[in-house]
């Protein structure tokens, strides 16, 4: 035990565990799952087959495939008693407190998942059941926040045709189908499937190396990443475009305020902690943002003024010395927002592609049987001193 402590605040350079997951590279903009590049997943595959590798480790076959798929079918329907939880919350509550709320009482609805050596087949019931049911509570959280009455899941569907369906069907109308929408959210949902050891997968894994189960795990995941320096930031971006466009539309203001150390305002969806190049799922949704709004014959003025933002930005000194470039969350709520999604769902949505990272790396550091997260401090407090009585004080 050696009797000294590196200080490494927000572990910028702490390798916290090994993992056979994800691998980025920062400086070449370089992403992989399972050593598959996400460019190749994003254009040919599925997320369900997507969570199947970064979860088990290698690509399905077709029976594989079907067999995971329709597993999470069957279980995506969620207790009754889910229903009473969800109403007890006012309509105002954001979704991504729901989304933490709902997932750890399922900590209720199944004791056994709170097991600290759970089998083989129980951590896979427990792994299917969080994958299923996580689109279901998603989607009732965003129906509890219009004050509309909540879908069931229909088996007939898709993982994103049955998501969509949740969303939006109504008493009067169900959703219809528009294999454009279902496409671009596969895609996304696989360019936010795991990014290593990021805020929210460490916390997964740090509230797990306690044998906490995997849906507290997830919670306290679900709780990180609603941070808007974190998953948050595709909502903040929204907002802050929103409020360029009310305020004239001039970027040069706003990098003008983002450069500036005593405004608080950053350049939400710039900067990454790793990335000192270009984030390669940036590149993929800003090209899948112009083919969306396209197809779907959308104009939308924001997306021009974040393609002056970028340019600016990309331009200027401070962001070029800093190596802040354009982030995940800088284009993705444009097509969120193309696809009907409403604001306050953008980071649930990060959460329900991020499931099968955080699932994946929560078994990963279960499977390694990793010692429980402790880490140490460097004491800055006061030398010892004596007990003053309050009438001394
Ligand atoms: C995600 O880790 C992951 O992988 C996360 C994620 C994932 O997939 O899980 O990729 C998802 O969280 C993406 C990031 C989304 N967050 C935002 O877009 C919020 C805005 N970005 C920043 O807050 C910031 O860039 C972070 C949080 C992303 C990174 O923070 P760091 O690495 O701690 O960097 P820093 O805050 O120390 O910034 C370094 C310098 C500072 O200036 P100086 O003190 O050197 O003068 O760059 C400046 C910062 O002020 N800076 C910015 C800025 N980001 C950093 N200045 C203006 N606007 C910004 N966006």
């Amino acid at each position: 035990e050696s009797g000294y402590v590196t200080l490494d605040s927000g572990y910028k350079n702490t390798g916290a565990t090994t993992s056979a997951i994800t691998f980025l590279d920062g400086e070449e903009g370089i992403l992989s799952y399972r050593g598959y590049p996400i460019e190749e997943l994003a254009e040919k595959s599925s997320f369900i087959e997507v969570s199947y590798l970064l979860i088990y480790g290698a690509l399905p076959t077709t029976e594989e495939l079907a067999a995971f798929s329709n597993r999470i079918k069957r279980h995506t329907l969620v207790n009754e008693d889910m229903r009473k939880i969800l109403d007890g919350f006012p309509s105002a509550a954001h979704p991504m407190g729901i989304l933490s709320a709902l997932v750890s009482s399922l900590t209720a609805f199944y004791p056994e998942s709170l097991k600290s050596n759970q089998t083989k087949d129980e951590m896979d019931l427990s792994i299917i059941r969080l994958m299923a049911k996580l689109s279901t509570i998603a989607a009732w959280s965003y129906k509890n926040s219009v004050g509309h009455r909540v879908n069931y899941p229909k088996n007939s569907l898709d993982y994103c045709s049955n998501f969509l369906h949740m969303m939006f069907s109504y008493q009067t109308e169900d959703y219809e189908v528009n294999p454009v929408v279902v496409d671009a959210l596969n895609k996304l949902l696989i360019l936010h499937a795991d990014h290593e050891q990021n805020c929210s997968t460490s916390t997964v894994r740090l509230v797990g190396s306690a044998h906490a189960s995997l849906y507290s795990s997830v919670s306290a995941g679900i709780s990180a990443l609603w941070g808007p320096l974190h998953g948050g930031a595709n909502q903040a971006v929204i907002e802050m475009l929103e409020q360029i466009k009310a305020d004239g539309g001039d970027s040069q203001k706003f990098i003008a305020k983002a450069k500036d150390k005593n405004d608080p305002f950053r350049l939400m969806g710039f900067g990454h902690r790793v990335y000192k190049n270009f984030d390669p799922r940036a590149k993929i949704i800003k090209k899948t943002a112009d083919d969306v709004l396209s197809a779907l014959g959308i104009k939308d003025p924001i997306l021009n003024i974040a393609k002056e933002l970028e340019q600016a930005a990309l331009t200027d000194s401070y962001f070029i010395e800093r190596k802040l470039y354009p982030n995940v969350d800088f284009y993705s709520g444009i097509i969120y927002r193309a696809l009907g999604i409403p604001t306050e769902m953008f980071t649930v949505m990060f959460a329900l592609g991020r499931l099968p990272g955080w699932i994946a790396q929560w078994k990963e550091m279960r499977e390694q049987k990793e010692p429980i997260g402790r880490p140490r401090q460097i004491y800055v407090g006061e030398n010892t001193r004596t007990y003053v009585p309050i009438e001394e004080r």
